[in-house]
């Protein structure tokens, strides 16, 4: 069987527009599938490796069944029972993770362990999270505002809250997707352009007040104040951050079809309130759900490179 090019998908920018197109088509064919219980295994007797340096539900869940439906396998380590934790060498654990591997996923800290893993590693390697990034987080997004509402491009996101991975993701977005986002953090967190890894084509605009960033946005999103790894910060963010809590108010002036959206897990009360996570316009649901079936179509991409069906 031949085998792909090598790509690994560590930032959303590392994918083109139009393979963006190609991914969010095949979403939608494995998902239909997937929902009419047709067996789908182009990937048997493929493994996928998850490296797991910081906690998670919905993505370990989301590549562990995702890898499993498409027929393959999938490893779990993490750093507290692996060598990882003891001090080998990332470029040592590449070299042999990816001898016994046909993909690895890995969500851990600095960017720098994602892009140093890749560059001693035989087979794809995926982004599931580090601090500057989280790529997999707004494809699903992504596609779940296309599902329901149709293409994003020329759109409008309103973030509000912390400038943190999440934020840089779809800022990114922006850029290759050509939509704008509207970000209002509080002083003090605001964007940084190049830890956001930005081109800078003019696609996101900073607000101090969170009401004028979220005014007729079509998305409305936030995270939590206080990401993993950063907990240190926890009671100065619970003060910083008072103000920038997506209400009923804010969802007011964003547009009458304006979606909400958030990576979950969510802290009602505090980034958003209880009426809106679990009101009308959310589609917290659909998000997480739709982490699956992106990341499916991600792996056979990744594995297979484009499929002729
Ligand atoms: N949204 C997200 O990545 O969730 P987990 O931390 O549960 O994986
Ligand atoms: N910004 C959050 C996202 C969790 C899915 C974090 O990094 O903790």
């Amino acid at each position: 069987m031949s085998k792909p090019e090598l790509k690994h998908f560590l930032q959303f920018k590392d994918f083109s527009r139009e393979e963006f197109d190609y991914l969010f088509e095949r979403t939608r064919a494995i998902k239909a599938q997937f929902k009419s219980y047709q067996r789908y295994w182009p990937l048997s007797d493929r493994t996928l490796v998850m490296i797991f340096e910081k906690a998670s539900t919905r993505t370990r869940l989301s590549f562990e069944a995702g890898i499993q439906q498409l027929g393959g396998a999938a490893i779990y380590l993490n750093t507290r029972d692996s060598q990882l934790g003891r001090g080998e060498p990332v470029e040592d654990a590449a070299q042999v993770i990816s001898r016994m591997s046909d993909v690895v996923m890995i969500r851990t800290f600095e960017q720098d362990i994602v892009e140093r893993f890749a560059a001693n590693s035989r087979v794809p390697v995926i982004n599931g999270l580090t601090n500057e990034y989280h790529p997999c987080q707004i494809m699903a997004d992504i596609y779940t505002y296309i599902e329901q509402r149709g293409s994003i491009q020329g759109k409008t996101v309103a973030w509000i809250g912390d400038s943190n991975n999440v934020c840089n993701t779809w800022l990114q977005a922006a850029e290759v997707l050509d939509f704008h986002v509207r970000v209002s953090t509080p002083p003090g967190y605001e964007v940084e352009i190049e830890r956001a890894g930005l081109l800078g084509t003019g696609h996101f605009e900073q607000f101090a007040d969170p009401m004028a960033a979220a005014q007729g946005a079509d998305i409305v999103t936030t995270d939590v104040w206080t990401s993993m790894g950063f907990e240190a910060e926890n009671e100065e963010r619970l003060r910083d951050f008072a103000d920038w809590q997506v209400d009923a108010e804010m969802m007011r002036v964003a547009r009458p079809q304006a979606i909400f959206l958030h990576c979950l897990p969510a802290h009602r009360g505090e980034e958003v309130s209880a009426e809106v996570i679990d009101g009308a316009q959310s589609l917290v649901w659909d998000e997480a759900e739709n982490r699956l079936h992106v990341q499916k179509a991600l792996m056979e991409y990744l594995v297979l490179g484009r499929v002729n069906l």
